[in-house]
């Protein structure tokens, strides 16, 4: 299980995607719901992305799902959560989220240092520098460029 927001997906989302599809026969990635949290795409519209560019990867599913993480893993049998991190910064909440897991539902779960390239990279950021108009043809594949700075032209004007 790879989960988490996409929103939207980057560069450093696909590297811990990438290299979890070569560990495991099968990996989910999910979106998950944060009813908390403002989005700028939609569910539907992250899964279509996650998709696009996750066709190289057979073994890749994508799916989306609104309540606790464990829940689904449970249901749908999964053992294993995998998590990217970036830097010491991740590493305090992240810690306690595997611990609650594992002890709400007995998921285990695997971290995996970020490549040093995307050390630094969060779809927050991505969303802010594009904001602003700077280039972030490094962070997001580019199938999802126009995509984004539409959106974020239309979150501007309205
Ligand atoms: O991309 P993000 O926003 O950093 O991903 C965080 C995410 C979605 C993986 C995390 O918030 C999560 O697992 N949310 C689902 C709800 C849940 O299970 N919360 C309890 C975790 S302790």
């Amino acid at each position: 299980m790879c989960p988490g927001s996409f929103d939207p997906i980057t560069f450093g989302h696909l590297d811990i995607i990438e290299r979890a599809s070569s560990l495991f026969d099968e990996v989910v990635v999910a979106v998950l719901v944060n009813k908390t949290k403002k989005s700028l795409f939609t569910v539907g519209e992250r899964i279509s992305m996650i998709r696009e560019v996750t066709t190289k990867y057979p073994n890749v599913v994508v799916d989306s799902w609104s309540g606790l993480l464990v829940d689904y893993c449970k249901k749908n049998s999964i053992p294993i959560i995998v998590k990217g991190l970036r830097a010491v910064t991740d590493f305090d909440y992240e810690l306690q989220m595997s611990q609650i897991n594992l002890q709400l539902q007995g998921v285990e779960t695997l971290f995996m240092s970020t490549a040093p390239a995307h050390s630094f990279l969060s779809s927050s950021l991505v969303k802010e520098v594009a904001s602003y108009g700077g280039d972030v043809s490094s962070y997001v594949p580019s199938v999802l460029l126009e995509r984004l700075q539409q959106r974020l032209d239309l979150q501007q004007n309205s």
